[in-house]
């Protein structure tokens, strides 16, 4: 992706300097601008993008999980090249916030974790899903330690719902942050699935600890 003229911020007048350094990131960044050129709802679309441009996950007619859905740019990507709102495919997204309708999609709202909202979207799915996505993050404390912990949890119980969700053969991907002790999850992952893959994609910020986990070849529930 070509890099264009940098934008800098004449003044911060009325903005803290964390917002102003985050919107002159805002408006440096490539990936923003093809997000709204390409009409995707944000950057993240790309990473997904690249995961699945390098390693085939996504195929018209699949049945797709997506936990942490919003605001959607997985799903949007995930139900495009599912083919979903041609009715091929299926794409079931969860979050704890609201997230805007996208073609094709059944989006909830809820915790994954909460036994009634994992019924849902069992429901929604209504047999086993090919792909488990996981592009969670739990809410920031500032405190490193606690956060890689929280994240760490999050991506294990990822990992617990895809085990219950997924086909024989299907995939999952999942957000991890390095150093966060991934270690146990990294040797259950290895058994699980026939392939284990990490993947930091391009338009993951390169100061980020943000990398992904690409499992391939679910070996069933036991
Ligand atoms: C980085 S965003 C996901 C971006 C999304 N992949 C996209 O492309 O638009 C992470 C999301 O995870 C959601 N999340 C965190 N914990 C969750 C949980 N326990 N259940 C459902 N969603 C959760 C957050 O609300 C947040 O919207």
């Amino acid at each position: 992706m070509m890099p264009a003229a940098r934008v800098r911020l004449k003044r911060a007048k009325g903005r803290t300097r964390s917002s102003a350094a985050w919107l002159t990131r805002q408006l440096n960044d490539p990936y923003v601008a093809a997000a709204k050129r390409l009409g995707y709802r944000c950057r993240a679309a790309f990473k997904l993008i690249e995961i699945d441009d390098r390693l085939r996950l996504l195929k018209p007619g699949c049945r797709v999980v997506d936990l942490g859905c919003s605001p959607g740019g997985w799903t949007e990507v995930a139900a495009l090249r599912a083919a979903a709102a041609q009715g091929r495919g299926l794409v079931v997204g969860i979050d704890l916030v609201e997230t805007e309708p996208v073609p094709g999609a059944t989006l909830l709202r809820g915790d994954f974790r909460d036994p009634a909202t994992a019924a849902a979207i069992k429901e929604a799915l209504g047999s086993r899903a090919d792909l488990v996505l996981s592009d969670m993050a739990a809410r920031a404390t500032g405190h490193r330690r606690t956060d890689q912990l929280r994240a760490l949890a999050l991506a294990e119980d990822a990992f617990l719902f895809a085990q219950e969700v997924l086909e024989p053969g299907g995939s999952f991907v999942v957000k991890v942050f390095q150093g966060g002790a991934e270690g146990p999850l990294l040797a259950q992952l290895k058994r699980a699935f026939v392939e284990l893959r990490h993947v930091k994609p391009r338009a993951s910020r390169a100061g980020s600890a943000e990398t992904y986990l690409v499992a391939k070849g679910f070996r069933g529930s036991s």
